[in-house]
C-alpha cells in the first residue's frame, strides 16, 4: 500500500532495538511516507541522528529547548502536522512517562500535543514487560486509544528469551498500512450514531439468600469492549452482573444479578440497538427453586435439582431484524472453532468470538484474551494473546464491516 502523502512522527526511545528502527524509517519512506523523526535523549546512546537524518531527509529533532529547531519547527507544529505518530521502541520507561501525562523531553512532550493517533512497539527484557507496573501501563494507553504493536517472543538482546522484542519492522509497517487502509481509524468516530448494547460479567443463580451458582468472569472483556464502542461514537448501555468494575466513562451501566434480569433488561433494549454484543457468561443452569431462608446443613448430602436458563442470546437471535447486527462470545474448553461455528448458526449470530477458556492467563478474569473471529461465512481469523482493550479493538474492526 502507498503511504504517499501520509505524515509520519517517527519516535525512538532508548533501547537496543532502536537500530530497527532505521530500517523501519526506509520501509516508510519507501512507500511514500515523509517521516520526521524525534529521538529521546537515551535513544542517541544506541543511534546517531546522522543516520535518521540521511534515510529520512529531514533535520532530526532532538531537544525540547533548542531554539533553531523551535524556530525551524515547533514542538506543537511537528504533532499538530502528524497523521499519526509511531513511537518504535517504545521502551518501559517511554511508556510509563505516556501513561503519566509526562513531558519532559521532546518525545513525551509532543505525544502529549499530539491530537493524531499514537502507535507504540514495545520493546524490553521479558521480566520486565511482565511485571504488573509496566502492564498496568500499557492498560492506561490502551484505554485511552493508544495502539499496541504487540512485542514479539523470541531470543532478546540482554540475553533472556521470551516476549518483549521489537516487533519486526514489516509487522510496525503492517499496523500503519492498516491504519491508513481504514481498520485502525479509530479517530473517525466510526460508529457514530449506533446504539450498541453489550452485556458482560457473571451471573448469580441464587439457591437461598446467601448461597448460589455462579463463575470466575470477570467482566473485563465487555467493558473494554464497552469502553471501545463508546470512544468510537457509539451510544453504548452495557447491562452488567455482578462485578467489581468501575463503569468507562460515557457509558449508561445497568447492573443486574440474575440471568432472568438480565434477560429481562437485554429483550428490552435490544429492540433499538443496531448492535449487540454477548460477552456475559451467563448462568446456563439455575436452582429449580429459590428457598426464602438460608438452607440449614444437617449433615447428610444435598442434591440439587437445576434447570437451564433461557438462552439470552438464542432468543435475541429470534427477535433480530433487518440490519441488526448480534456478535456473541464462545467459551469453549475443545473444538473451539467446530463448536463456535455451531452456536454461530444455532444462534443466528453475525460474528462469533471463539475464545479457548482452557488456559488459566487468557479467557476467565485474566487480563489477556486470544480469540478466533469467525464469520458467517465460516472464515475464521485467529489473533494472537494481548490485552482485552486490544482485543476489544479488533473485534469492533470486524464488527464495523457489518453494521
Ligand atoms: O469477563 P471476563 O473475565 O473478561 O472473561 C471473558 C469471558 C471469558 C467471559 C468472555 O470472553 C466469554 O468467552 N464470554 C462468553 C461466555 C459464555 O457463556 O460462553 P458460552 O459458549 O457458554 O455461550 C455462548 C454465547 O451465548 C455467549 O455469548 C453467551 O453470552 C450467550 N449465552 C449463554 C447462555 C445463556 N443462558 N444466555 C446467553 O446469552
Amino acid at each position: 500500500m502507498s503511504l504517499k502523502g501520509k505524515k509520519i512522527l517517527l519516535g525512538v526511545g532508548g533501547g537496543i532495538a532502536a537500530y530497527k528502527s532505521c530500517e523501519l524509517l526506509r520501509r516508510l519512506t519507501e512507500r511514500g511516507a515523509d517521516v520526521h523523526v524525534v529521538l529521546t535523549p537515551s535513544a542517541q546512546q544506541f543511534v546517531t541522528a546522522l543516520t535518521f537524518q540521511a534515510l529520512s531527509q529531514h533535520p532530526v529533532h532532538t531537544d525540547l529547548f533548542n531554539l533553531t529547531e523551535e524556530s525551524e519547527m515547533s514542538h506543537i507544529k511537528l504533532a499538530d502536522e502528524a497523521d499519526l505518530l509511531l513511537i518504535a521502541p517504545a521502551t518501559a520507561d517511554l511508556i510509563a512517562k505516556l501513561a503519566h501525562g509526562m513531558a519532559n523531553d521532546l518525545l513525551t512532550t509532543v505525544a502529549l500535543v499530539a491530537r493524531a493517533p499514537v502507535y507504540f512497539a514495545p520493546s524490553m527484557n521479558v521480566n520486565m514487560w511482565e511485571k504488573d507496573v509496566v502492564q498496568d501501563n500499557v492498560k492506561t494507553l490502551l484505554s485511552r486509544g493508544y495502539r499496541m504493536v504487540e512485542p514479539a517472543e523470541g531470543y532478546l538482546a540482554c540475553g533472556w528469551e521470551g516476549k518483549g522484542r521489537l516487533a519486526e519492522p514489516e509487522v510496525i509497517l503492517a499496523a500503519v498500512e492498516r491504519h491508513f487502509s481504514g481498520a485502525g481509524a479509530a479517530k473517525k468516530k466510526s460508529l457514530a450514531g449506533r446504539k450498541v448494547l453489550i452485556n458482560a460479567g457473571p451471573t448469580r443463580e441464587f439457591l437461598d439468600p446467601v448461597r448460589f451458582l455462579s463463575n470466575p468472569s470477570s467482566g473485563k472483556m465487555g467493558f473494554a469492549l464497552a469502553e471501545a464502542a463508546r470512544r468510537r461514537g457509539a451510544e453504548v448501555t452495557l447491562v452488567a452482573g455482578p462485578v467489581a468494575l468501575p463503569t468507562p466513562e460515557g457509558v449508561r451501566r445497568i447492573d443486574v444479578v440474575s440471568s432472568a434480569e438480565m434477560r429481562e433488561v437485554c429483550e428490552k433494549h435490544f429492540p433499538k440497538a443496531d448492535l449487540f454484543i454477548g460477552t456475559a457468561a451467563v448462568g446456563d443452569f439455575a436452582p429449580a427453586m429459590a428457598l426464602p431462608q438460608k438452607l440449614k446443613k444437617n449433615g447428610r448430602a444435598l442434591r440439587l435439582e437445576l434447570q437451564p436458563t433461557t438462552d439470552i442470546l438464542l432468543s435475541l437471535g429470534k427477535a433480530k431484524r433487518k440490519g441488526q447486527v448480534l456478535v456473541g462470545f464462545a467459551a469453549e474448553t475443545e473444538a473451539l472453532v467446530s463448536n463456535a461455528k455451531e452456536k454461530l448458526k444455532k444462534k443466528n449470530l453475525d460474528l462469533i468470538v471463539a475464545n479457548d477458556v482452557s488456559q488459566r492467563d487468557i479467557g476467565f478474569a485474566g487480563e489477556d484474551n486470544c480469540v478466533t473471529l469467525i464469520d458467517r461465512g465460516g472464515n475464521a481469523t485467529p489473533l494472537e494473546k494481548m490485552p482485552k482493550a486490544a482485543v476489544a479493538e479488533r473485534i469492533l474492526d470486524a464488527v464495523e464491516k457489518l453494521v
